[in-house]
């Protein structure tokens, strides 16, 4: 698998790459280039990948953090890098040392590596994922009919750590199973017809569970990348469960996959050029992907670039995918549908802004403006007493949700129309049409991460109340019936509690759970009600 980058590409294209890796250059002023051997290099490139990459790009040419490639790392000394990467900087840069996640001697080989030139990361190509391909179960192996349970109540539930998702029943709240994921899931998606339940790990590894199995089981797996964050499936008329698509952070690409099996059919690069700038970029990461329900598309979000492709798989028995490029904004992130399934929000986080699609007339609607990085998830739709149909969004980077009027024929259209305040950063919000509350996570406050609050839909005004618990707490989802809220408590001995949504009250607690963060329920995920 140590194929280098550039050797399957074009000649002139794996020059331009190689110029833009290789870029040692020897002027004057720059420190010299430590010594390091194979095995640091090694474990530095784990680290880097594990902790780095995610902001600093796999190329570290920059992303929402810097670039750090060598010409710029050299003209500070290791002493000034390694406080730097120890301490932290009030610019965004995370104390690795301070907030204990790196050791002095693993912080001197980090500000060591980042002077070096970077390994030139792997390829990964559709013969790989081929060999990572798995099927536990043939198609011809599974059951016919659906489980006489309510199946579609079930929830899939994250244990990030452990690499594990484990599917609970929402009607009898007993855990039913607990399969092997990819290393720190990050979404979970159900197929059209709810069926079926993929995971994509951030070690690029999809796979994907079969609800009518007693128990249900993890029926095939492959791997599409190096590091991933995201998948969907068609659910498009006629299309319903026939594919999935996953796409890659490294290598910066999409693949398209078998829905029943997982076997890779197609793979699509997402290299090219930043929509306002044209500068070229080598590493533009597929950020999220939602299913059309109105059209056989798949709406991905290229990160760097600030692209949304609006990928038509109709064509795919030809192996054929048509692609609608629609410029938005820089560093698209996560995002969701507006009510009527029309309109995508994203969130371009790093520009403080909202970017919507219009998925009928392809085309972008709006950039707006809201606080500093935005952060839906998939974002939360109700109905404003005043202002009538709303989307709103919490961010990571200030205590604020941002209410948006999603309401095309008013004139306050796409404009914050309402805003709350939060006593900091925020990871989720969720609610559900049936629900007249409004619930915001404070995971990322911390003198708050075990409270949720709570604000009214129909007394907007009105202070929020708090519900606080024992724990970190993070990530909501509502039950089939939207009248459950089910919350992670974030801990290696966690559990799942669940909120009568009227009372706010308590009602249950699923005890068990190796660090469950997110949670998804098979109804609310099949037609996206959020
Ligand atoms: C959450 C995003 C994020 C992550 C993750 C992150 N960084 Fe940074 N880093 C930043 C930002 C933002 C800056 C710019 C800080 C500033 O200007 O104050 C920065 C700055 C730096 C700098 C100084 C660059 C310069 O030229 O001044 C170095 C070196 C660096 N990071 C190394 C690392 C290493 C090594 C890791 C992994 C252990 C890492 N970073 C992980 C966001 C991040």
């Amino acid at each position: 698998m140590k194929k280098q980058i550039g050797s399957a590409l074009p000649p002139i294209l794996a020059a331009v790459l190689a110029a833009g890796i290789a870029g040692s250059v020897s002027a004057k002023g720059l420190q010299p280039v430590p010594k390091m051997t194979d095995q640091e290099m090694k474990d530095a490139a784990f680290i880097y990948f594990d902790r780095c990459s995610g902001c600093h790009g796999a190329l570290r040419k920059g992303a929402t953090g810097p670039n750090i490639t060598p010409e710029k790392t050299r003209k500070k000394t290791l002493a000034k890098l390694e406080k730097i990467i120890y301490e932290g900087t009030d610019g965004g840069m995370p104390g690795w040392g301070k907030d204990g996640f790196l050791t002095k001697e693993q912080t001197k080989l980090m500000a060591r590596f980042v002077q070096n030139d970077p390994p030139e990361p792997p390829q990964w190509n559709l013969k790989d994922m081929k060999k990572s391909w798995k099927v536990h179960v043939p198609v011809d192996k599974r059951p016919t009919k659906p489980p006489k349970s309510n199946w579609q109540n079930y929830f899939g539930v994250i244990q990030r750590d452990a690499g594990k998702v484990s599917i609970v029943d929402g009607d009898t709240k007993k855990i039913l199973s607990t399969v092997d994921s990819g290393f720190a899931v990050h979404i979970l998606r159900s197929s059209a017809s709810g069926r079926y339940m993929y995971a994509i790990g951030r070690d690029g590894r999809a796979s994907m569970v079969d609800l009518w199995a007693d128990p249900p089981n993890l029926v095939a797996e492959v791997r599409i990348a190096i590091d991933a964050r995201s998948l969907d499936t068609s659910k498009y008329k006629g299309f319903e469960d026939k594919y999935v698509v996953a796409g890659g952070y490294w290598p910066p690409h999409y693949a398209i996959l078998d829905g029943d099996t997982l076997e890779p059919l197609k793979v699509v690069s997402t290299i090219g050029y930043t929509y306002d700038t044209g500068d070229f970029h080598p590493e533009p990461r597929v950020a999220s992907i939602v299913a059309s329900h109105t059209a056989p598309e798949w709406i991905l979000n290229v990160k760097e670039t600030g692209i949304v492709l609006l990928v038509d798989y109709s064509r795919m028995d030809t192996g054929t995918v048509t692609e609608t490029m629609i410029n938005a904004e820089r560093f698209l992130h996560d995002g969701g549908w507006d009510s009527t399934k029309r309109y995508f929000l994203v969130a371009a986080n790093a520009r403080d802004t909202i970017s919507v699609i219009d998925t009928l007339e392809r085309k972008l609607v709006k950039n707006i403006v809201t606080g500093t990085k935005p952060h839906p998830g998939r974002g939360a739709n109700w109905v404003d007493p005043e202002f009538g149909k709303v989307w709103a969004t919490v961010h990571l980077g200030e205590g604020l949700v941002s209410i948006i009027s999603t309401d095309p024929t008013k004139d306050y259209a796409w404009t914050v129309v309402r805003e709350w305040k939060l006593d900091g950063n925020s990871l989720f919000i969720k609610t559900h049409p049936k629900s007249k509350h409004v619930y915001c996570d404070n995971t990322i406050n911390k003198n708050k991460s075990n409270v949720l609050t709570v604000f009214s839909i129909d007394n907007p005004t009105a202070p929020p109340k708090e519900l606080t618990f024992e724990k970190k707490v993070v990530h909501m989802e509502y039950n089939k019936a939207g009248d459950e809220v089910w919350v992670s408590l974030w801990d290696k001995d966690g559990e799942l509690v669940i909120i009568d949504d009227k009372t706010l009250k308590v009602k249950h607690r699923i005890k068990g759970l190796d660090n469950p963060t997110g949670k998804f329920n098979v109804y609310n995920t099949m037609y996206d009600i959020y």
